[in-house]
């Protein structure tokens, strides 16, 4: 696609984000021994299953731009932050993605972090994998952990795509439904990969409706500027452990925490994902799979920018309602 604006997204900031640092990395290591020590302790399991009851499958509308047509009714399913290995083994996974086909996804979306601490974690999806059977196929993106914990992602990357799952790392494939098509992309990891947005977006029509993956929803601060119709991104879970309202450990430097946010006609949704990182705990942050239903365009839609045009800054990173929370239509 011509346009793309030459915005970067800007690296997060922070011990726990950014690049990989010999202190980063100490910390990452740390972490992950914490992780499976807990792993093995008694009560972990148990306490991680309390968290599952209370999984939420969120049902989301997105309306798209006006113009685009036949994609009404389109259902999508997004799954994010899974940190497989500690806590979340092959049954626990086949369970959750039997609830996960049970909605009938034409589409099953993974928004990174499919791992926890360990490279082999991957190979517990075999199994669970086999039960999805979206009708246009899986894809997905890496996550921090997926790229963290290898000596690089290939393994990662094979397994997937020989498990049926299209890895979308900087590409993009069109999804045709009812007569209209859609431009399915995905990015790298921002902070432990290469995003790439102008080679994701390369091959989609003038005025094709997109959405686009990233493990980071950082990202949107690039992606608003090219007209995506929604960013689907993770990575944050909710804030995990929220206190008085508030995540004590932020992991989006512009405050990209959960739920909805609109910038420049262009949205992003934050998904809270379906694992835990370190502790199983979660504290006002329910894990959740969002089911996005796409909706033809209303005719009172709010004018779009013209693609490629930048964001004024004042534009950006305003939190609209939380729709877990407020079952609002869309911004
Ligand atoms: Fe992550």
């Amino acid at each position: 696609m011509d346009g793309v604006a030459p915005r970067r997204a800007p690296m997060p900031r922070g011990p726990l984000s950014g690049r990989r640092t010999p202190l980063r990395r100490a910390l990452a290591m740390l972490c992950g021994a914490g992780n499976r020590l807990l792993d093995h302790l008694p009560g972990s399991h148990w306490l991680h299953r309390r968290i599952h009851r209370r999984l939420e499958f969120t049902a989301l509308d997105l309306p798209l731009r006006p113009g685009a047509i036949g994609l009404d009714g389109l259902r999508i399913a997004f799954i994010s932050d899974v940190h497989a290995g500690s806590f979340l083994g092959v049954d626990d996974l086949t369970r959750l993605f039997e609830r996960v086909q049970a909605t009938a996804p034409d589409l099953v979306l993974f928004g990174g972090d499919l791992i926890n601490t360990r490279e082999r974690e991957i190979l517990l999806f075999e199994r669970p994998l086999q039960v999805l059977r979206p009708r246009y196929g899986m894809f997905a993106v890496p996550g921090n952990h997926d790229h963290f914990f290898g000596p690089d992602i290939g393994l990662w990357r094979a397994f997937l795509e020989r498990c049926g799952v299209r890895v979308l790392d900087n590409a993009g494939v069109r999804i045709a439904h009812g007569g209209g098509s859609l431009w399915l992309c995905g990015v790298d990891d921002l902070t432990e990969g290469a995003p790439d947005l102008a080679r994701a977006l390369h091959g989609r029509r003038e005025q094709e409706p997109a959405i686009l993956l990233s493990h980071h929803p950082d990202f949107f601060f690039e992606a608003a500027a090219v007209d995506v119709d929604l960013q689907l991104s993770g990575h944050t879970h909710g804030g995990q452990i929220r206190l008085g309202g508030v995540a004590p450990i932020h992991h989006s430097r512009f405050g990209y925490e959960r739920g909805w946010f609109v910038a420049n006609g262009c949205k992003l949704y934050v998904g809270r994902g379906v694992g835990v990182t370190v502790l199983p705990l979660r504290i006002d942050a329910a894990p959740e799979i969002p089911i996005v239903t796409v909706r033809n365009p209303v005719p009172a839609a709010a004018p779009r920018m013209r693609s490629g045009a930048a964001v004024p800054a004042a534009m950006l990173a305003a939190p609209d309602a939380d729709q877990s929370a407020h079952p609002a239509p869309l911004p």
